[in-house]
């Protein structure tokens, strides 16, 4: 071996492979400094993945910005007559990680194709982003859709670009019954619903999804772009791993036509993502068509630490389905729901304190956790599923898809305080809560001025000991509040329990997992 590549990382390896891998196709290195004005970020805060920005103001008194993406200084350093400008990078960025919710100085890697796009860029960038993954491992899932289908369907609702956006947050959730909801509270027509819910749905190997999408009506003129892609991708040795999914959404203000998102196994988050960005371009006044996508190699370094430790590898249990189940009030009812559909380990309920079983032969393994952690489990990959209330989903904002409503758990969450408790609008009210973001939305949208007294349990205590005037709290039968003497004064939202996916587990597994929610959603029915 080369002894210079002996000394390197994997990680430092990957790098550098993707680099000749870019350098082969003809594109060349963007290099740029740390800093941009700060004016690029704020007029294009939705293209960025969050909108938090490190800023300083620089010897002249400008606001700068320590560079939270790379595409838009690439966008703005292109000319329109510059003819096709292909470029690669790989630098640092600085980033809210919507994790830790910490600023997180991140490595990306990246390319961007600029200027008369056709179809053999298209072809060409989609490749070199299949290539990427591939080099990570052969065990890779790239999902690919095409936006205008979705913004035709999305333009029959007639609805506001409020709705709108709110619709999007559920397609990209996986989240029917939420889209259903969303849709009707919206007024939008009934039938163009159905049409956009059969659509997103639309989740595999692209010979069944475009069959599925002329099955919905779809002409050949609109499913060109598509369906040449994945055939060519097909012709060219470059098929396998391919998923067409109609979920897949990005920011129509930005994105439009071909985006496609990668996944590899081991990393409970997508690591790649890109698509055509003609209206960035247009955003930015640019004449030229772009299309490009981003590797996030942060996601590698911990991908890798389990894949070099044989030991650790082997204790994965990859080949399983692991779920996360709430403990306490709502987790034998819950557990009932998974054994009916097959997936029975009946220690489970056996009086004990173990917080793992497993039923090998069901291929099933499952974790007791508190109902406030079940997201994070899920959301990180430790689980591929679990199931927990509407309220923490809301709270949180786990990045997982939301598969289905399973009616149980139901409650809801309300304003409660001491029986004749009356606003004084002159003052700011107190408000103890275990929800302060659903308490802090609900009454920033209605202009009240709060003071959040964040609580982890026995809320109803807070007004009784004068600690706040109301509370914020989930309200089931409505005894607590009975027996301390308060009483409800707003419902703020209905709650229920929700089956949730890691979004890698649902490409990896997306056969047992698509089995288990059709189980359960079979036994929803029956329960209503
Ligand atoms: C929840 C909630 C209320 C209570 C409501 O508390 O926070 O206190 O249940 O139920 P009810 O309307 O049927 O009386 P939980 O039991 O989870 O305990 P906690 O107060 O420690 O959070």
């Amino acid at each position: 071996m080369d002894p210079i590549a002996a000394t390197l990382s994997s990680e430092e390896k990957i790098v550098f492979e993707l680099r000749s891998l870019y350098r082969r196709f003809g594109y060349d290195k963007y290099k740029m400094s740390k800093f941009e004005e700060y004016d690029l970020y704020a007029n294009n805060k939705d293209f960025l993945v969050s909108d938090h920005i490190i800023t300083f103001t620089d010897t002249n008194g400008k606001l700068m910005a320590l560079k939270p993406d790379v595409t838009l200084s690439i966008v703005r350093s292109s000319r329109d007559s510059d003819g096709l400008r292909k470029v690669y990078y790989n630098e640092n960025v600085y980033r809210v990680s919507p994790r830790s919710k910490g600023f997180q100085e991140i490595m990306q890697t990246g390319l961007e194709c600029i200027g008369p796009i056709d179809e053999s860029c298209v072809l060409e960038v989609v490749t070199l982003a299949r290539r990427s993954l591939e080099l990570i491992s052969e065990d890779f899932v790239l999902t690919v859709s095409d936006l205008d289908l979705l913004a035709a369907a999305l333009d029959v609702l007639q609805v506001t670009p409020e709705a709108r956006a709110a619709i999007l947050s559920c397609i990209k959730g996986k989240n029917p019954h939420e889209l259903r909801r969303v849709c009707e509270e919206y007024g939008a027509d009934p039938q163009a619903v159905s049409f956009l819910e059969a659509l997103t749905q639309i989740s595999g190997p692209p010979d069944q999804a475009l069959a599925a999408l002329e099955d919905l009506g779809f002409n050949e003129e609109s499913l060109a772009p598509l369906k040449e892609l994945t055939e060519r991708l097909q012709e060219t040795g470059e098929g396998d791993g391919l998923r067409v999914d109609l979920s897949l959404t990005g920011d129509m203000n930005y994105y439009n036509s071909i985006i496609f998102q990668g996944y590899v196994n081991g990393i409970p988050a997508a690591i790649l993502s890109g698509g055509r960005y003609d209206r960035l371009m247009r955003r930015m006044g640019k004449r030229s068509d772009a299309i490009g996508f981003a590797v996030y190699m942060d996601m590698l370094e911990r991908y890798y630490a389990v894949r070099e430790n044989p030991a650790a590898e082997q204790t994965s249990p990859r080949r399983m389905i692991n779920i996360a189940l709430p403990k306490g009030r709502m987790g034998e009812k819950v557990y009932r729901f998974f054994a009916a559909a097959g997936l029975e380990c009946p220690d489970i309920l056996e009086e004990n304190r173990k917080l793992i079983f497993e039923n090998e032969e069901a291929g099933v393994r499952y974790f007791w956790v508190k109902p406030s952690d079940v997201a994070v489990y899920v959301e990180r990959g430790a689980a591929d599923i679990g199931v927990c209330g509407k309220d923490i989903l809301l709270e949180y904002e786990p990045d997982v898809y939301e598969l289905l409503d399973l009616k149980t758990g139901i409650c809801h969450m309300s304003v409660a305080g001491p029986a004749g408790f009356l606003d004084d609008p002159r003052r700011t009210l107190r408000v103890a809560t275990k929800f302060s973001n659903i308490a802090s939305d609900y009454y920033a949208k209605l202009g009240r001025d709060i003071d959040i007294i964040h609580l982890n349990g026995s809320i109803e205590l807070a007004p009784l000991l004068e600690l706040s005037d109301v509370i914020v709290d989930l309200v089931e039968t409505g005894t607590t509040l009975r027996e301390n003497g308060l009483k409800e004064i707003e419902t703020i939202l209905p709650v229920s329990s929700r089956l949730i996916a890691n979004k890698a587990s649902f490409e990896f597994k997306y056969g047992a997992i698509g089995s288990i929610c059709e189980a359960l959603a079979k036994q929803v029915k029956t329960d209503d």
